[in-house]
Order: structure tokens, then C-alpha cells, then sequence
């Protein structure tokens, strides 16, 4: 993007989950209002902002070392008779707070996750001389009354944050210490936000929550509001034609929210359930408060409101005390449930933690581990892939493809779909012949009805 001379130049990067990746934009037209334009390389940019992920190992040491090369950007500019600024966001932000600062001097904002609001007022204060600047306590102001509203958005698709936080406890979690306690948004704040990016040309909503479906908004009666109900009334907004959420917990899947899977056409047949272990004693351990069969046995709810969901999961190899025998239950579970698509990780114990002090599993382990599973996953997702192939499927065209006259989309159950046709569909949804796959994707050819 250009921007104009009296604008300065804003360049951010996101580490981590969907939450961080809204939160960025939020940030992004935020700083809009104070001057400043979002630009796509570092290198000659006022501003530099990483929007910062804590949850696994070493997290915040790559954030160092890409402070490291920001200096270097920040020396060169400044050889040149310029000025680079540097923010730190996100939950590194939250957990390490002023030991940034100490670490690198160079940073002049930390600010936590609670705080973006208060950014515009701390950049006025760093372009009048103040020195570094940290933020990471809780303000009791509202963060979401306080950003500016939504701006209008190029894509058909957008993310809208509902509930921040997490009361789980998950034994390696760090998340309920950097988003602190469960936080649901009110159900007016989030209609404004939907109708805005309706009217926008929004067309997918992804509701984003650490644990969304923990939703529970004050109502315009002065009720709570689950998250089912939600649904059912952004489903009402003129433009919305898809709905999803995540990240969800299997013990907070209510029958009012499985029914909406049935009853609820724009809801879209794709849930991300994380189960993590399909061990028991691990799953107790983790304190997950389910067992293996009880996750089992939701699935099979879910699938009986909605046969064809897709379903996706995270998984976590070597928490500590995890035997051979833990592990062929998980790799049990994942045969018994079927995904069609996941993401797995190898235990990293994280500072505060309750599972962090305890014995780890040997490195080679867990490598062992992630590798069976994830080929397992593997086969799952192509299995699922290749299942898609000779169907006739929706998709929401969102933008240009690499080749000539070509558009990506997404199909009702996330995948990407790449397919010949006129740039005229964009933002439109489609029926699309799925043709093949390739290895994160559908090809699709419009069908004789379309063109
Ligand atoms: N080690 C490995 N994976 C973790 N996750 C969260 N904490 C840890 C950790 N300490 C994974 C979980 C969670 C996902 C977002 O990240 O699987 O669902
Ligand atoms: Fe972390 Fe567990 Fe909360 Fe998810 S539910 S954010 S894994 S503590």
C-alpha cells in the first residue's frame, strides 16, 4: 500500500492463533486514527509492531532474536536520517512485560492483549519523548467499546472476537495467565460489529473465542446469551451466509449448540474440538475433566446432528508421564473419530505452568510420537480430501490465484479450492465441480450451470 507523505508507516507481524490475527487488524485501524498506514515489509517502516504467541517453547526467545533484526533495520534507517519504532504485542508481551525492555532496549511499547485500546495514547506519548512504555495490566475500561469501529474490509470473509480468555486450567496452558479470566463480549457489541462488516461485503464469519463456546454475552433483556443463540442471530443479518467459530472445549459443546449443527443452515459443517490426548490418565492429568470415551461419544452427537461435519483437533505427544500404552490410546482415539484435518504438537512446558516442574518425556520420544501421529493425521486428511473429489461443493470465492484467471476459495468445510473462473465472482459463493487434490487443497472446475 502507498501512503500518503504526512502518513508514517506502520508494519506488523503476527505470530499464533486467529485471536492474534484479529486482534492485528484491530491494532492496524487503530493506529489508522493516529496517522499511521500498514505497510508489508519492516524494512523502512516508523512503526514496527509484533503481535506476540507465548504458547510454546522458545516463543519468547524468537522474539528476541527478531528484535535483533529489527535493530538492524532500526540502525540502517536511522543511518539514512530516519526513525524506526518498535512495539511488542500479544501474549509475550503479557508474560515477560518490562524484561523486554531490559533485554532490548531498542523496544519502546509492551503492551498486553487487554491493553490495544490504550495504543494510540502511548504512541503519542512516544512521539513527545516519553521513554519505554510497558502495559500489561488488566484496564477496567471496555478494550472493545474503547477501538474505533470495524473499517471496511476487501475480503469476504472476517474474523469477530466474542470471548477472550479461558477459567480451564489446562495443566501446559498458558493461556488462562496471558488472556487472564473468561470474558464474553455483549450480544449488541457483536451485532454492531456483524452489521458493519455485513455491510462491508462480509459475507463468512469466524467467531473467534479461546474458548468460544464458553460464550455467555449479556442478551439485550440483561440475560446471558449462549453461544447457539448467537449464532442464530447473526444468522439473522442481512449478507451473513456462513457462520463458524472457534476454538471450542468438548465439555462446553451444549446440546443447544450441537441442535444448531441441524437447524442452522449458514452454520458451517467444520468444528475444530481439541482433544489432546486419548489417554485417560493423561487427559486427567492434563485436566481436561473428560475422558477419551466421553469425547468419542460427543463426536458421535455431533455427527448424528450433522453427518458430513469435518472435523478437526489439536493433539499434544509426550506430556509428562505419557507411556507407549497412553500413546496407542490416542493414536486409538484418532482411528475411532476420523479427522479431516488436525494440528499436533510435542509437549513444551511452559514457566508457571503446573505440568512444567514435572519429569519431561526424552526428546527422541516425542519425536517418535509426533511423527506416527501426524502421518496418521495424514492419512485421515487425505483420506478426506480424496472423498471430496467428484462432489459438487459451495465455495466463497476470496481472492486471485497464482495463475491467470484463477480465484481461491473455501469450501464449507475450510478447504481451499482453486479454480479457474472470472474475477466477476468474487466474494460470490459458487458450485464448483471438485475435480482433485493436491496437498493442502481442492482444484474445482465450474460446473455447465455456473458459466
Ligand atoms: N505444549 C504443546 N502444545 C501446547 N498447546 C498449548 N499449550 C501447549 C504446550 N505447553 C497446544 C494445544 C492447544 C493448542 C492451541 O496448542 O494443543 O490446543
Ligand atoms: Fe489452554 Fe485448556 Fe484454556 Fe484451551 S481450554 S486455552 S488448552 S487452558
Amino acid at each position: 500500500m502507498n501512503t500518503a507523505p504526512d502518513r508514517k508507516k506502520l508494519f506488523i507481524k503476527t505470530y499464533g492463533c486467529q485471536m492474534n490475527v484479529y486482534d492485528s487488524e484491530r491494532i492496524a485501524e487503530s493506529l489508522s486514527t493516529a496517522g499511521y498506514d500498514t505497510v508489508n515489509t519492516p524494512d523502512d517502516a516508523d512503526l514496527v509492531m509484533l503481535n506476540t504467541c507465548h504458547i510454546r517453547e522458545k516463543a519468547a526467545e524468537k522474539i528476541y532474536s527478531e528484535l535483533g533484526r529489527i535493530r538492524q533495520l532500526a540502525t540502517a534507517k536511522k543511518e539514512r536520517g530516519g526513525e524506526m519504532r518498535v512495539g511488542v504485542a500479544g501474549c509475550v508481551a503479557q508474560a515477560e512485560g518490562a524484561e523486554i525492555v531490559r533485554r532490548q532496549p531498542l523496544v519502546d511499547l509492551v503492551v498486553g492483549p487487554q491493553a490495544y485500546h490504550r495504543l494510540p495514547g502511548m504512541i503519542g506519548e512516544m512521539e513527545n519523548g516519553a521513554a519505554a512504555q510497558v502495559l500489561t495490566d488488566f484496564p477496567a475500561e471496555d478494550k472493545f467499546e474503547a477501538l474505533p469501529k470495524r473499517a471496511p474490509r476487501a475480503a469476504p470473509t472476517a474474523f469477530l472476537s466474542v470471548q477472550e480468555g479461558c477459567d480451564k486450567f489446562c495443566a501446559f496452558c498458558v493461556v488462562p495467565y496471558t488472556r487472564g479470566a473468561e470474558f464474553s463480549r455483549p450480544v449488541s457489541q457483536i451485532m454492531a460489529e456483524a452489521r458493519r462488516l455485513a455491510e462491508s461485503g462480509v459475507r463468512e464469519l469466524t467467531l473467534l473465542g479461546q474458548n468460544v463456546n464458553a460464550y455467555h454475552g449479556e442478551g439485550a433483556d440483561g440475560g446471558t446469551v449462549a453461544l447457539a443463540a448467537l449464532c442464530h442471530e447473526i444468522a439473522g443479518v442481512d449478507g451473513i451466509e456462513r457462520i463458524r467459530y472457534t476454538t471450542s472445549h468438548p465439555n462446553d459443546m451444549s446440546d443447544d449448540l450441537i441442535e444448531a449443527h441441524t437447524s442452522l443452515e449458514v452454520l458451517m459443517p467444520y468444528l475444530h474440538l481439541p482433544v489432546q490426548s486419548g489417554s485417560d490418565r493423561v487427559l486427567k492429568a492434563m485436566n481436561r475433566k473428560h475422558t477419551g470415551d466421553e469425547y468419542i461419544r460427543l463426536i458421535e452427537r455431533i455427527r448424528a446432528a450433522r453427518p458430513d461435519i469435518a472435523l478437526s483437533g489439536d493433539f499434544i505427544v509426550g506430556f509428562p508421564g505419557e507411556t507407549d500404552a497412553d500413546f496407542r490410546d490416542t493414536m486409538a482415539l484418532i482411528d475411532a473419530v476420523g479427522y479431516a484435518q488436525a494440528y499436533s504438537f510435542k509437549y513444551s512446558p511452559r514457566p508457571g505452568t503446573p505440568a512444567a516442574g514435572a519429569e519431561q518425556v526424552p526428546e527422541e520420544v516425542k519425536d517418535e510420537r509426533l511423527a506416527i501421529l501426524q502421518a496418521r493425521l495424514r492419512e485421515q486428511q487425505v483420506s478426506f480430501m480424496q472423498d471430496c473429489v467428484g462432489t459438487q461443493m459451495p465455495v466463497l470465492f476470496e481472492k486471485k490465484g497464482r495463475e491467470d484467471g484463477q480465484l481461491i476459495g473455501r469450501s464449507p468445510y475450510l478447504q481451499s479450492v482453486f479454480v479457474q473462473a472470472p474475477e466477476t465472482m468474487m466474494r460470490e459463493i459458487v458450485t464448483v465441480n471438485i475435480d482433485a487434490i493436491s496437498t493442502n487443497s481442492l482444484a474445482g472446475s465450474l460446473t455447465d450451470h455456473t458459466v
